[in-house]
């Protein structure tokens, strides 16, 4: 590919994202550090996004001793490897063809996977039965995402498909839509209420959408990318009601349903709610819950596996969706084999159990304690305000930028939140994600920060991140460092 003009159109026409031009910048100063170019700083610290083992947090020892023996079958014989480990590996290569990992798998994935992960999800929502045929297993959930909403897309202008999307919403999220063909129908998550879904902001998206677009699905982050709120039943039961009465898709993002640290909150699946409502919506509203190897406790991404329950969804409409994976041909094998061991964890009794149980434990403690940790630190610095998150892995405080750094965003075609990043990527090697809400004009500036960290990488991320934000502050002592939009703390 030798020049711009020799790339695909509608490739030409996607707009770069910030995040995009964050991680080059990232790379490149990385790449200068290697080369022995002096930074005030010894590395890059990457917090922007959900990439954990990056970010310094081990991997759990059960999924890598057994796919370990997966990929090297002679280790079947080693007795140093626990007994429970060995079995797995075992039973997992008798579910792949040839016995080995090296195998394609059906398109929508290994059946034995499938059905482990079924028998998962009717425990999760005690009792409540869910059926192999119904789950599909991509490479990674964002693919799954793509498979529904392409299933959903028609029509161009006021007919295009519309889907009501949150703002905020993983960053990754409008690119998505946008590759998909699709109208990105925005609805605002109340800030002033923790960030939940309000009946009100999505009535009045839907209304403002319908001659834009034709709406036909909702998104939902629960528990919420980046913002951390946690729905509770009643809240889920409204948007159900909603999807029903405006004949909307439901796709449910639910990759953090075990990151939910919130006092007095618990997570509880769209499916689960759907099935207690009654057969007017639970035989009706169509629903796509998504969950990943990623974002589960194990936080394997680069592994590329997750899967997708589909629900009320017509027969005919779901071989589409078989039809779809048949493109990528088989989903990473190791992936689908984490996946079940995902699902399917060792139990006590186990020789395995105690290590794992640890390893989950030392996980979910750091994650709560740094989410207070983080909450309380960015609250005490002046301009900035937080929420406090209830489950996920990210923050996303408030920030009020300097008007002089607004006015210098400007000039340079940027947004100021960007810039803001951009600046503190250089003078301290943090990298956060910018809050960019999809281009819309909200006036007011977040920072996305993912918390789940070791300890003391979080400590230096908060100490970088305050000396930078306190000498931009000086840096414009005009700055007004009081309340902004009623959000921020008055006595800043
Ligand atoms: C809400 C949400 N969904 C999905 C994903 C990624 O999923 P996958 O790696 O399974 O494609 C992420 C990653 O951070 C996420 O935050």
């Amino acid at each position: 590919m030798s020049s711009l003009q020799q790339v695909n159109p509608r490739v030409r026409g996607i707009r770069v994202s910030p995040q995009s031009t964050l991680q080059s910048l990232a790379a490149h100063i990385t790449h200068q550090i290697t080369q022995g170019v002096q930074k005030p700083f010894k590395e890059v610290i990457d917090v922007s996004s959900g990439d954990l083992h990056k970010a310094g947090m081990k991997p759990i020892s059960f999924v890598r001793q057994v796919l370990a023996v997966c990929l090297y079958p002679e280790l079947l014989q080693d007795k140093n490897l626990p007994q429970d480990v060995r079995l797995r590996a075992q039973r997992l290569l008798e579910a792949c063809d040839g016995g080995s990992v090296g195998s394609y798998t059906a398109s929508s994935g290994l059946l034995y996977v499938q059905q482990s992960i079924a028998e998962f999800v009717t425990r999760r929502d005690a009792g409540v039965p869910s059926y192999p045929q119904n789950i599909f297993i991509p490479a990674g959930s964002q693919r799954a995402l793509m498979i529904v909403v392409k299933l959903l897309v028609s029509g161009e202008g006021e007919n295009q498909t519309g889907v009501l999307t949150p703002t905020p919403c993983p960053y990754t999220l409008p690119m998505l839509l946008d590759e998909a063909g699709v109208t990105l129908a925005p609805y605002h998550l109340r800030e002033d209420r923790g960030w939940a879904v309000d009946l009100e902001e999505l009535q009045l998206a839907l209304k403002t959408a319908r001659g834009c677009c034709h709406p036909r699905a909702i998104y939902i982050s629960n528990p919420g990318n980046p913002t951390g709120h946690v729905q509770d039943r009643e809240s889920i039961e409204e948007v159900i009601r909603f999807a029903a009465t405006e004949g909307l898709f439901l796709l449910v993002d639910e990759v953090y349903q075990d990151s939910v640290y919130g006092q007095g909150r618990e997570f509880v699946s769209y499916k689960k709610v759907l099935s207690e409502m009654g057969q007017e919506y639970s035989e009706t509203v169509e629903l796509a819950s998504f969950h990943s190897l990623s974002n589960a406790i194990m936080r394997e991404c680069g592994l590329r596996a997750g899967y997708m329950e589909l629900v009320n969804m017509d027969p005919v409409v779901m071989l589409f969706a078989d039809t779809m994976l048949c493109t990528d041909i088989s989903t990473p094998v190791t992936g689908q084999l984490a996946l079940e061991l995902m699902v399917n964890p060792p139990k006590p009794g186990d020789p395995s159990y105690d290590t794992y149980k640890q390893e989950i434990l030392f996980s979910q403690v750091t994650l709560a304690q740094n989410a207070q940790r983080a909450w309380e630190f960015l609250n005490c610095l002046p301009g900035m305000s937080c929420q406090k998150a209830m489950g996920g892995i990210h923050l996303y405080p408030q920030l009020l930028i300097p008007p002089g750094m607004i006015e210098q965003a400007k000039i340079l075609g940027v947004e100021a939140d960007v810039l803001y990043c951009q600046r503190l990527l250089e003078e301290e090697g943090v990298f956060v994600g910018a809050g960019c809400q999809h281009g819309l004009a909200t006036g007011n500036y977040h920072l996305r920060l993912c918390i789940l960290a070791p300890p003391g990488t979080l400590e230096e991320v908060l100490a970088r991140l305050s000396s930078f934000h306190l000498r931009l502050l000086d840096r414009f002592p005009h700055h007004d460092r009081g309340v902004k939009n009623g959000q921020l703390h008055p006595n800043k």
